[in-house]
């Protein structure tokens, strides 16, 4: 047993929530220790939005919603790294306990609610970083808002200039009625005021939108059509699921949202969906489900030119991520792609 796996047979003996905080605290510890990641594979890198990602492997967001680890996660062979989600002010989220393993099913639920220190902590966190990685600020409405587009409006304004592109989460199952800025005239507005906002404060930094999995074919074509109008750059594939395929733990009931292995196949199926409708002319980010190579080979076929993850982290520790990108460069080999791009959409029949 690897001392990474050990780690991670301690840390499930704590209360989820519990080994999440520590795990935050260990991570710049054991980061700093790391000898340096391995170089990535040349065939694994990216260029996008005018940045050249160095792996397409990245770290989804809520792992580090204040931005407090993002170089350290990057020393663990991320290609980046998505923090938040963050709201203008502060908020303490919904009561505990609200994040559940489902070690059964290789499945997480949690109904977390946006806890994180609020925009102006984490911008202190995001100035201070040193070098390192490409870092994307994922950005929400406080729970209480009586105006959530100005909250949109508010995180991106501070926290744009920060970071290597900006997500706009419209997507978390727990933040009651958050999920509604889906619809076709409200996320037109929502993504109308961000385009207007970054093009008056001259914010060069790319707008991704990540939606629900649980959505129908026509939330699929208004979506599509209101992105492809509003000159955003990118969709993320998407958040938890509140639907309950087959499961066998003892949380399986619990209320939020689930990710890892049952949401693989959702997740992929919309992400296809969205390819089939917008080809190359977003960046799609598949995300879902992702525990080995095959797993992102897949989303990357699918139509995905990155991809993201965060509960197969729980469940096999930091040492995934080099495996996955290892496992990824033997696919692209093996079918004879020179280059990540090459491979994207590939899957198409
Ligand atoms: C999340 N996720 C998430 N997403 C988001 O946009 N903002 C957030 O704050 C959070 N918070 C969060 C907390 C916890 C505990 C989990 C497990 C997940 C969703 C996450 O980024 C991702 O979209 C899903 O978890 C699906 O990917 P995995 O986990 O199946 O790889």
């Amino acid at each position: 047993m690897s001392a990474s796996e050990l780690g991670v047979g301690l840390l499930r003996r704590l209360p989820a929530e519990t080994a999440h905080r520590l795990t935050l605290k260990l991570t710049r510890a054991a980061a700093a220790l790391r000898p340096d990641p391995p170089a990535d594979d040349p065939r694994l890198g990216i260029a996008l939005f005018g940045r050249h990602f160095p792996n397409p492997v990245g770290l989804a967001a809520g792992f580090d919603k204040n931005a407090e680890v993002p170089a350290a996660m990057a020393r663990f062979g991320f290609g980046f790294v998505e923090c938040g989600t963050v709201t203008p002010r502060p908020q303490a989220g919904n009561p505990k306990p609200r994040l559940f393993r489902l070690g059964k099913d290789d499945a997480v639920i949690n109904r977390m609610g946006f806890n994180n220190l609020g925009m102006k902590a984490v911008a202190r966190n995001l100035s201070r970083r040193k070098g390192g990685g490409i870092v994307g600020i994922n950005v929400g409405a406080n729970k209480d808002s009586t105006d959530r587009v100005a909250d949109y409006l508010l995180a991106f304004d501070l926290l744009g200039p920060l970071a290597d592109y900006v997500a706009i989460n419209v997507s978390s199952p727990n933040t009651p009625g958050l999920r509604g800025l889906q619809n076709r005239d409200e996320l037109a507005r929502l993504l109308g005021a961000l385009v207007d906002k970054r093009t008056q404060r001259s914010i060069e930094v790319p707008l991704l939108l990540k939606i629900a999995p649980d959505l129908d074919e026509q939330a699929l074509d208004d979506i599509a059509t209101v992105v492809l109008a509003s000159g955003i750059e990118g969709l993320i594939v998407s958040n938890t699921t509140l639907a309950r395929p087959p499961l066998r733990s003892l949380h399986a009931s619990q209320t939020g949202g689930l990710s890892g292995k049952p949401l693989f196949a959702l997740s992929t199926t919309i992400l296809k969906a969205m390819h089939d409708r917008l080809g190359r002319r977003i960046v799609l980010v598949g995300v879902g489900g992702i525990g080995s190579g095959a797993d992102a080979y897949a989303k990357i076929r699918a139509g995905a030119s990155l991809v993201q993850l965060y509960t197969a982290l729980v469940y096999a520790g930091p040492g995934l991520v080099a495996r996955i990108n290892r496992e990824l460069a033997e696919y692209l080999a093996r079918d004879g792609f020179a280059q990540l791009a090459d491979a994207v959409g590939s899957g198409e029949s």
